[in-house]
């Protein structure tokens, strides 16, 4: 990409996963050199911080445009009011049981429960904590490639069915509500290896909180190979830890990456942030 073609500056926040971009305003629109360098600039780091935007909901809904179609959300409950589009992540949220309900708070990537699982959520922050409330992530595309030989050679090929809440999750999920508690009986089979449709490379695809079974494998077989899995994704080697800044959106793509949440701050300080996911591809 001709770098003169488009005007903002790009680092790596660190040497597996994040990038940064600062020098672009996303309430403007932007020209096809510029969409065309972001979406390339997604494609070489899974996880890009756009940095110093002031987004209201509906402008953060026109901007995400740039980088593809909107997936519609699942559990109405967290729609923003004024753009219902838009979801929020907030801490003030309480579970069915009256606990404080911090979501995505264990690894997971979003909504492998569907079909054709969005291939990306951004999150643009609104209010955060003083410290803490880091977003972690996990680049499985490296841990993939880190896997011994063998182990590859077994999991190439399985497959897994996932669920809105696997009975094995250590993690409880909202209740859905009205009519899309239907989603919550719903499986869906998705490779536990994929190929990133434009990288071309080879990720572990799993979801702690939504596989339910390895078909063709036993529930013990199958739990401590998960188990395995996971604890070799997570390495602190794979990692990258997101320090958010006041104004940053952060794109991250699902189909090659966990993230979680972080619930380490004082629950009288407010941690809010909008929300969208883009839609993806079914998995292969
Ligand atoms: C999420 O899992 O979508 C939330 C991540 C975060 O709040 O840091």
């Amino acid at each position: 990409m001709d770098q003169a073609a488009f005007s903002f500056s790009i680092e790596p926040l660190w040497k597996h996963t994040g990038a940064a971009i600062r020098g672009i305003d996303l309430s403007k629109p932007v020209d096809d050199a510029t969409r065309a360098a972001l979406n390339q600039a997604f494609t070489d780091h899974p996880v890009l911080c756009i940095r110093d935007q002031k987004l209201s909901a509906p402008e953060f809904l026109e901007a995400m445009k740039v980088f593809g179609e909107i997936f519609p959300q699942h559990n109405s409950r967290f729609a923003v009011p004024e753009c219902p589009a838009i979801h929020y992540i907030s801490n003030q949220d309480k579970l069915e049981d009256g606990s404080v309900y911090i979501p995505g708070e264990g690894y997971h990537t979003d909504h492998s429960n569907d079909e054709v699982p969005p291939k990306a959520t951004v999150l643009h922050a609104v209010k955060l904590p003083k410290t803490g409330g880091d977003t972690q992530f996990v680049n499985m595309y490296e841990a993939y490639d880190a896997l011994p030989a063998d182990t590859k050679k077994r999991i190439d090929g399985l497959k897994a069915r996932h669920v809105y809440q696997s009975r094995y999750s250590k993690r409880k999920l909202p209740q859905l509500p009205g009519e899309k508690a239907k989603i919550a009986t719903k499986s869906v089979i998705h490779p536990l290896v994929r190929t990133h449709p434009l990288s071309g490379r080879k990720a572990i695809y799993i979801n702690p909180i939504r596989i339910e079974e390895i078909i063709g494998l036993s529930e013990q077989e199958a739990l401590p190979l998960l188990d395995e899995l996971l604890e070799h994704s997570i390495q602190l080697k794979f990692q990258y830890r997101h320090k958010w800044n006041s104004g940053d959106v952060v794109i991250w793509d699902n189909r090659c990456l966990l993230h979680k949440a972080n619930g380490d701050y004082p629950v009288a300080e407010v941690r809010y942030l909008y929300r969208l996911m883009l839609k993806g591809e079914r998995p292969v």
